[in-house]
């Protein structure tokens, strides 16, 4: 499967990134092991990279895994050009930056992933933009100043914003996919979305979520799931279930 082509035709399991979002290499593994013929791809974010360290992506990687690393650079864009080379060092396959960062600094990321992936010889990981977190609605943008009007304003302004700078596609919440389809008609461009809860789960920190069938109808390429997951007594029955309701989109 290429990332950065249209992931149609792609199988439910395919599409279902499962979210390591745990606090030790020992209990990542567990689950890896449990879930990795369950799921397409594993997220490593900034709380088991934190503790967990490259070392873990590598190994995983290195047992064929297919990672997320899912760090939102957002920093000067001499520094997420640089952190961007690391990304595609480690053999991540997809990996994400702030839109909010701004055109140049993705711009400098994607350009630095093309390069570096060129010069290892390597496939190159996608690159996507996160738009507005899931867990953020119209107020919590306006505190920080942001006063676009409405979410989904924002998102569109930032989804074009990527696709101008050379991104792969974005991380945008369930409600947002149609928007995000709408703002930026290139084929292939990813939408990945968090945000996504089975019908009996419970909805955590998350604002804006959906099933993952609902997901799937509205244009997702790919789904990240968590704690419906994690917080299972049974992960790898969970994983099949949500990919169950995949299917049935
Ligand atoms: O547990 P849950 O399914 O809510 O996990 C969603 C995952 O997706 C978390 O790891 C979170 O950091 C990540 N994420 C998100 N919203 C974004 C980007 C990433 O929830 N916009």
């Amino acid at each position: 499967m290429s990332l950065t082509g249209t992931a149609e035709g792609v199988s439910a399991k395919e599409k279902l990134i499962v979210a390591l979002d745990v606090a030790t290499a020992g209990e990542a593994r567990r689950l890896f092991d449990a879930l990795r013929d369950s799921a397409g791809m594993f997220k490593v974010g900034s709380q088991l990279f934190t503790s967990a360290g490259p070392e873990f992506v590598r190994e995983i990687v290195g047992a064929g895994a297919r990672v997320f690393l899912d760090l939102k650079f957002h920093d000067i864009p001499n520094t997420v050009a640089a952190a961007s080379r690391e990304a595609v060092r480690l053999g991540v396959s997809l990996f994400d930056v702030h839109a909010a960062g701004g055109g140049e600094m993705m711009r400098r990321a994607a350009e630095a992933t093309a390069d570096e992936a060129a010069r290892l010889g390597v496939n190159k990981p996608g690159l996507i933009a996160v738009t507005v977190l899931t867990s953020v609605d119209a107020g919590a943008l306006a505190e920080t100043g942001v006063e676009a009007g409405s979410v989904e304003a924002q998102v569109r302004r930032l989804a074009r914003l990527a696709d101008a700078s050379g991104c792969d596609g974005v991380v945008a919440s369930p409600h947002e996919i149609a928007p995000v389809r709408d703002s930026v008609a290139r084929a292939g461009f990813l939408v990945v979305t968090p945000g996504v809860r089975p019908a009996a789960a419970a909805h955590d920190d998350q604002k804006r979520v959906m099933s993952p069938a609902g997901a799937i109808r509205a244009g997702a390429d790919f789904i990240v799931v968590g704690r419906a997951i994690l917080n299972s007594p049974d992960p790898a029955r969970a994983a099949s279930e949500v990919v169950r309701e995949m299917e049935e989109a």
